[in-house]
């Protein structure tokens, strides 16, 4: 069974009361309960965690290595600015879907640009609370096109019949 960290950067501790009128009203339990849900229903494992700071989020993405196939990462402010996490993701190898609540590009300029982005597998934004569910699914789509780093427990791939 595919294992996947669903990774919160600063502020989204405040969903629910943080600028409702960009971010809505659905809290990061609410988030969290929905990416359960789906993950039940798609057949994987998912933890969360959520960090203010940034060498947290790096460690929380290092300690990932000895755990998750992939992650679901939203930077939250760090996309725009932190060559740290950047470089964390590139260093761990880890498979990252980014996800973001709002679409980065219909906002402020300085908000355009992802540095975390450039080494993700790819980038879901501007879908509010639907972005994660929708990251989970292209994690697990992503971790089905190759072989998993921990091949006792990842995504089955169906044998070629060819010999
Ligand atoms: C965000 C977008 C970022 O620009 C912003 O700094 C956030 C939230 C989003 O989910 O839409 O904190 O990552």
């Amino acid at each position: 069974m595919a294992r996947i960290l669903v990774l919160n950067g600063p502020n989204l501790n405040l969903l629910g009361t943080r600028e409702p009128g960009v971010y809505g009203t659905t809290t990061l339990a609410d988030i969290q309960a929905a990416v359960r849900k789906e993950a039940r229903r798609l057949g994987c494992e998912v933890r969360f965690q959520q960090h203010n700071g940034e060498g947290a989020l790096a460690e929380a993405l290092h300690d990932a290595m000895g755990w998750a196939d992939a992650v679901v990462f939203n930077p939250a402010a760090y996309t725009h600015t932190s060559v740290a996490l950047r470089d964390a993701i590139a260093a761990t190898r880890l498979p990252v879907v980014e996800v973001h609540l709002s679409n980065i590009h219909a906002r402020a300029p300085f908000r355009h640009h992802s540095l975390t982005a450039e080494v993700a597998v790819g980038l879901v934004s501007g879908f509010g609370a639907q972005s994660y569910l929708l990251g989970l699914q292209a994690a697990l789509a992503h971790l089905a096109t190759r072989p998993s780093p921990h091949p006792d427990r990842g995504v089955r791939r169906r044998r070629s019949t060819v010999s």
